[in-house]
């Protein structure tokens, strides 16, 4: 008797053990993230954008802090542009060069590009 109520007992602490144990997605979606922590990841992570655009100087494609400044100046919209539907307003001469990136930013949801643009204008604040 005294045998089947511990085995009785284990069996109920076993299932307790293993039942409910958070996967790991899960835990990403429920892990609050703001759009400009979002934009940040994408723009280091797959966007790869950060290989030509640092936040404050240009290297090869101009300063998030002057597409910033001159999106807000020419009310421009971003989100557009990263889909190919608007017209360069930055530095429409080095134009090509941007141009090739719309093959990633295109596959982006329009959640990841609004993200990235709040990126974007989180340092021309
Ligand atoms: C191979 C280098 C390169 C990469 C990678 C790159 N860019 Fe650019 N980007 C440029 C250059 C050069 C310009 C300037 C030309 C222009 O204004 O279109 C530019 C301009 C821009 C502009 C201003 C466009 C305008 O109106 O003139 C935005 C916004 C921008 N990039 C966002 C991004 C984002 C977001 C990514 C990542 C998904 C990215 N770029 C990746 C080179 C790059």
């Amino acid at each position: 008797m005294k045998t089947i109520s511990t085995f009785l007992l284990l069996g109920l602490l076993f299932s307790c053990a293993t039942k409910e144990a958070p996967t790991e997605d899960s835990f990403e979606y429920e892990e609050k993230q703001t759009p400009v922590e979002l934009g940040e990841k994408l723009f280091n992570g797959k966007g790869n954008c950060y290989s030509c655009h640092n936040p404050e100087q240009k290297i090869i494609g101009p300063s998030l802090l002057e597409i910033g400044k001159i999106y807000k100046d020419k009310n421009g919209n971003i989100v557009e542009f990263l889909k190919e539907k608007a017209d360069p307003i930055v530095d429409p001469a080095q134009y090509p060069a941007m141009k090739v990136n719309f093959a990633i930013t295109k596959r982006m949801s329009d959640e990841e590009l609004k993200a990235l643009e709040a990126y974007i204008y989180s340092f021309s604040k």
